[in-house]
């Protein structure tokens, strides 16, 4: 995540320029199995080595958290705040009382900067993460909290051995998997919900030149261990396509500005419903 998108906290966010005739993106979305397996696995390690060098840092990639005190991580925590007050405002807006919604799964909780507050809000989180070094963090400094189950996800098909909830819901995570991976993970993410339930998820869309090839990207993988985080994207059109084959409705769809301020970038936070 870039600096930019700590704005996030105040709130203070502009929404990005497309002009309507930027091209289509040429994304590669249905890979074998196998390469699907590879993809997840890079993920894997590239997040819980981030987790082991600069744990809050790769949450929030401002200066003021790169070190670990007590006061920095006292500040970090504060800022998840705004992001599950979002998320109650989100649903009331969308006619669903949150005090309806019983468990609640956080998909990429990180150190549980979010989860924190979302525990404050739902009887029950289901916090997951593919990142070993993150969770281990996030369990020490919560530990106090008791309505949190923190999962790992160790493989491609853990995910889908989640239990059933009221509440997905996932922010500044997506946009570092490939596409293949996004697509996945959001169809699963839809088939966890109970009928009824609801799910809240940002995920890039559109940036001007971005293309996906699986075999290119990961025959040039040390090319990206050079720390930076990685950003992909996933054409709405697709997005929409998933929502339907998932009986689901879709009750919104805003720009959330999550990915800086680039023009022809685009990045949106879908709320959808399950049917019942
Ligand atoms: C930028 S951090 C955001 C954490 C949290 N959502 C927040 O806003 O504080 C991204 C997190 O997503 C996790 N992540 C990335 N890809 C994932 C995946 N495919 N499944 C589960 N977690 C993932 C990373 O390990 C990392 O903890």
């Amino acid at each position: 995540m870039r600096s930019d998108e700590y704005k996030e906290k105040n709130g203070e966010f502009s929404v990005n320029s497309m002009t309507g005739y930027e091209p289509g993106l040429d994304i590669e979305l249905d890979p074998d199995i196998e390469v699907l397996h590879r993809l997840f696995h890079h993920i894997q390690e590239t997040w819980r080595a981030l987790g082991e060098v600069s744990p809050m840092w790769s949450v929030l990639s401002v200066d003021e958290f790169k070190e670990e005190d007590k006061s920095s991580i006292d500040s970090f925590y504060a800022t998840g705040e705004n992001a599950a007050l979002q998320v109650l405002a989100t649903l009331r807006r969308n006619n669903i009382e949150p005090e309806t919604l019983g468990t609640c799964l956080e998909f990429g909780c990180g150190l549980g900067r979010i989860t924190r507050w979302l525990a404050e809000n739902f009887p029950k989180v289901v916090a997951c993460d593919i990142s070993s070094s993150h969770l281990e963090q996030a369990k020490k400094n919560l530990e106090m909290i008791d309505n949190i189950d923190w999962v790992q996800l160790t493989n491609l098909d853990d995910l889908q051995r989640l239990q059933k909830v009221d509440l997905v819901y996932t922010v500044i995570v997506l946009q570092h998997n490939p596409p293949p991976l996004i697509d996945q993970a959001i169809r699963t993410l839809l088939q966890t919900l109970n009928p009824g339930g609801v799910a809240v998820f940002q995920v890039p869309t559109y940036r001007m030149g971005y293309r996906f090839d699986a075999e290119e990207y990961l025959s040039n993988l040390d090319e990206r261990k050079n720390g930076d985080i990685e950003m992909h994207f996933l054409p709405q059109h697709r997005i929409f396509e998933i929502i339907g084959d998932e009986q689901c409705v879709t009750l919104e769809v805003l720009e959330d500005g999550r990915i800086g301020h680039r023009d022809h970038d685009l990045s949106n936070t879908f709320v959808v419903r399950k049917l019942d």
